[in-house]
């Protein structure tokens, strides 16, 4: 039975977007109200099909936007690189997807448009609008830790996008490899142990671009508490996300809103 999304209206203007993140082992979508950074109705999450080939990941797309409508205003995220719609890179999944047009390939699948944009470029969005970042001057840095590490780049709010922080190189190591939730758990770490290797990284990105704010978001944000108190020698302000895993299908809501036609 689908859930009946709420429709969010504010003085005669409706501020209901449609946010779908597409992760590695979950593909997750939710209306969103706009106004409030808010879910409007329980969000739906079904697994990332194997392999995730564009056709297989567009199906779940048609999916979960019928589940809900379809719905207008839809936003979605990719886990790499996007240029007006096109992946450019494509670390951790599936290689079919190099050179794709994800917009025209979920649009066609959707039957209306979908805006796309990289997965933690979402959540920078997301907390810059109504989280963590909210309200935050100068440059503002959130890190994704979860399969990989992801990275949004933002000066007085404004995103600048696709910055794949979360390749640089530590240690001879492409980071992620290294120091993401995925390596924590590869590795066996605990919560001390993997916070070394984030403070590591951290610093290094530090040093070639002395944010204001760092940001550290994904799923081990929420036990931030286990973690934040260990990164020595960290000297920009850390603070943890404030939208969670809720950050991805927000962010890419307001994106569609703000690319989309009727900006409002
Ligand atoms: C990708 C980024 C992505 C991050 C988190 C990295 O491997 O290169 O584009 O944001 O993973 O999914």
């Amino acid at each position: 039975m689908p859930d009946e999304p709420e429709t969010v209206t504010v003085r005669g203007v409706t501020t209901t977007g449609f946010g779908i993140d597409i992760g590695g082992s979950g593909i997750k979508a939710a209306p969103v109200d706009l106004e409030r950074g808010q879910f409007t109705a329980e969000r739906v999450r079904i697994p990332t099909p194997h392999p995730a080939t564009p056709d297989a990941v567009a199906k779940v797309v048609a999916e979960v936007a019928a589940h809900f409508g379809p719905p207008e205003g839809i936003g979605a995220t990719f886990p790499g690189v996007v240029r007006a719609g096109r992946v450019c890179t494509a670390a951790n999944v599936d290689p079919t997807w190099l050179d794709t047009d994800a917009a025209a390939t979920f649009g066609a699948a959707v039957g209306s448009p979908v805006f796309v944009l990289n997965d933690a470029d979402a959540a920078g969005l997301a907390e810059a609008r109504y989280g963590a970042a909210s309200g935050e001057r100068g440059v503002v840095v959130l890190v994704t830790f979860g399969t990989g590490i992801g990275s949004a780049v933002l000066l007085d709010g404004r995103l600048v996008p696709n910055t794949e922080l979360g390749h640089l190189e530590v240690d001879g190591h492409d980071a992620e490899t290294r120091a993401s939730d995925a390596a924590r758990e590869r590795d066996d770490l605990d919560w001390e142990q993997w916070a070394k290797r984030v403070a590591k990284y951290l610093r290094r990105l530090e040093a070639l671009l002395w944010p204001d704010l760092i940001i550290c978001g994904g799923g081990v944000s929420k036990k931030a508490e286990k973690w934040l108190p260990h990164l020595s020698r960290v000297r920009s302000r850390v603070v943890p996300a404030a939208l969670h895993n809720d950050a991805g299908i927000v962010g890419a809501a307001l994106w569609a809103r703000e690319q989309g036609p009727g900006v409002r």
